[in-house]
């Protein structure tokens, strides 16, 4: 098969990551008879730098005419410390999400077996968690009206959904459960927003469709609790754009590292790829960050496009790279810290 894949480094460790990817990519397009091409774009501070812009219309045009998009990671401290600066490399990241219209953002959460006991919670609680936050990425509050107040000294962020929106969303989550085990928890503040009360009129009206689905409806602040005392009790989760980027954040340490968690997002036409953590700026350029989670989102790739036997062939040699110790110094606990490189190198090597 031919694939033409638009590859967006990034800012921090985006490219450092991303390079090892490649070589895994690489490697299974060997083995399996596939011909990647991949094209590079500017994304965030790098594209700021070159052309002024963190998401130009160049990289737009390359996405769109691309198979899918294998993202690195955005975000630049010089940015973070200065909250007054124009044009900032987030900015490129939401706008990459809008104009490619990835409404949904995929991220599962699992244990890898050779590291339960090296998370924070107690085996018990998290050995066997296998749920899906599915997080609405073009809407509410972070696409909503914002601005200053003419005094100066108020600020406003504004949470709208449309219904549309919130349907599109909810539907995706409604076939995702049918495929498992048919359990759908729709996350929302109903008990004090108005846009959280839409969420779940709109979800409550499409329960007929999916008779089979068991619908449960949660406040966001009571699963921000109930999600690492006991994971096991969710499966598919639905929920607004802020509330995923927290819930999922916190997912995460059941699986052990920010560093293993992949993502995909998903709209009406291009797919793009990506872990969930950010550009890690104190690491750049020390070949020390943990590639993991972005050669897993790439498995989520070929997934995505039925290459199954592909998508599991990475995720074996990932689990035998952490069973066998191959791992970068988040993971590494007095053992053997390996380079970011050399992660990459043993994984392109063992598919
Ligand atoms: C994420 C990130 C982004 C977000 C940032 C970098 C804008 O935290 O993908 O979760 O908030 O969506
Ligand atoms: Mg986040």
């Amino acid at each position: 098969m031919d694939l033409n894949i638009a590859l967006l480094a990034g800012d921090g460790i985006g490219p450092e990551v991303i390079d090892q990817a490649v070589k895994v990519c690489d490697a299974v397009a060997k083995k399996y008879d596939h011909n990647i091409k991949w094209t590079p774009a500017l994304t965030g501070a790098a594209a700021i730098e070159a052309v002024g812009e963190p998401y130009p219309d160049e990289t737009h045009e390359v996405c769109v005419n691309a198979d899918a998009v294998l993202f690195g990671a955005i975000g630049h401290p010089r940015f973070d410390n200065d909250p007054s600066a124009k044009v900032r490399p987030e900015q490129g990241l939401l706008k990459m999400r809008q104009k490619l219209g990835l409404f949904a953002n995929v991220r599962p959460t699992f244990t890898f077996p050779s590291l339960v006991d090296k998370s924070p919670l107690k085996r018990d609680r998290i050995e066997g968690t296998d749920l899906i936050i599915l997080r609405e990425l073009t809407g509410g509050v972070y696409f909503g009206e914002r601005g200053r107040k003419d005094d100066g000294n108020t600020a406003f962020d504004t949470m709208t959904y449309q219904r549309f929106e919130i349907q599109r969303l909810a539907k995706k989550g409604f076939e995702m459960a049918m495929k498992r085990s048919k359990k759908l928890c729709c996350v929302d503040k109903a008990n004090v927003l108005e846009a959280s009360r839409l969420w779940r009129e709109t979800v409550q009206a499409m329960e007929k469709d999916y008779p089979e689905v068991t619908v449960t409806y949660e406040f966001v602040d009571a699963v921000a609790m109930r999600l690492i005392q006991w994971p096991k009790g969710y499966d598919v989760i639905i929920t607004a754009n802020l509330f995923g980027d927290i819930l999922t954040d916190e997912a995460s340490v059941i699986s052990g590292s920010m560093g293993l968690m992949p993502s995909s997002s998903v709209g009406s036409t291009v797919s793009l790829y990506e872990p969930i953590h950010g550009s890690y700026p104190q690491a750049t350029g020390k070949d020390i960050a943990n590639p993991l989670a972005t050669i897993l989102s790439a498995a989520m790739m070929f997934e995505d496009m039925n290459l199954t036997q592909e998508a599991e062939n990475i995720r074996s040699v990932v689990n035998k790279a952490l069973a066998e110790g191959i791992v970068t110094e988040d993971l590494a606990e007095g053992g053997k810290a390996y380079k970011t490189s050399e992660v990459g190198d043993w994984l392109a090597k063992n598919i």
